[in-house]
């Protein structure tokens, strides 16, 4: 008895699934998708990205940040030009690190710059001691870098020195940063300036220029 009600509980649902089935057989090569469920769900309103939008002249739903914009926790941009090295000497930064942060410079280091400058900061990277990479990097416990003014460090990681290529395309200003200061701390511990951009709070920070306090920008953490 329980076993003919459930055949013809099948049977009915196979014959309406096949109708289904065969109602949208024809219909728009096989893309409608049938009845929809709460379709201004489904649907979105919104513009999508990298749809068609008719409110703009590229037609593009994709807009690129207004001129000028500045991501939340980045600085205002630099105005080096390459080559003024007295521009350079004497270029600083807002930004203050904590210690999650000084961890990142270093791993930054770590991938960027290390093969040429060597692990120990000391010019003696793997590509270098291998002999296939004749200019020697600069070494930075080496007198000639200890003091380098920082401004010139970050100008050298982004436009570039001599044999070695621009870092500008792969690491963000605060990056660079990150990276400068992990040199400075380090070079602080062998003979350099004091550090000074250290800080015990915040993230991505900047100095308020009415009370010179750190004020930390809420971003969120660089992984
Ligand atoms: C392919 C090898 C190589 C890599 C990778 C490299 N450098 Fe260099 N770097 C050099 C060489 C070579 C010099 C020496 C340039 C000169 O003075 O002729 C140098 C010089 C420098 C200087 C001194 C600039 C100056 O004004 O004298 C700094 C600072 C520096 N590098 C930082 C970095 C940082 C930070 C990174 C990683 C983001 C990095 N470098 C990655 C090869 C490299």
């Amino acid at each position: 008895m329980m076993n003919k009600t459930k055949g013809i509980v099948v049977g009915v649902l196979m014959t309406l699934g096949f109708g289904l089935v065969a109602c949208n057989q024809n219909s728009d090569l096989h893309r409608n998708p049938g009845r929809v469920y709460a379709p201004d769900m489904f649907y979105s309103r919104a513009y999508d990205a990298y749809t068609y939008n008719p409110n703009f002249a590229d037609s593009q739903s994709s807009r690129l940040p207004v001129p000028g914009a500045i991501a939340m926790g980045h600085e205002l941009p630099d105005h080096l030009k390459e080559g003024d090295t007295i521009a350079y000497k004497t270029f600083t930064t807002n930004f203050r690190f904590n210690e999650d942060e000084m961890k990142e410079g270093k791993r930054l280091f770590n991938i960027y710059c290390a093969i040429c400058h060597g692990p120990n900061l000391d010019g003696q990277g793997p590509l270098f001691a291998s002999g296939k990479f004749a200019a020697m990097p600069a070494n930075f416990k080496d007198a000639k870098y200890l003091h380098m003014p920082m401004g010139q460090m970050y100008a050298g990681v982004k436009f570039g020195k001599n044999m070695m290529g621009s870092y500008a395309s792969q690491l963000d200003t605060r990056q660079r940063w990150m990276v400068i200061a992990y040199i400075k701390k380090t070079q602080s511990e062998n003979g350099g300036d004091a550090f000074t951009l250290g800080a015990a709070t915040s993230t991505g920070n900047s100095i308020d220029d009415t009370t010179n306090k750190v004020v930390a920008a809420k971003i969120g953490k660089n992984k």
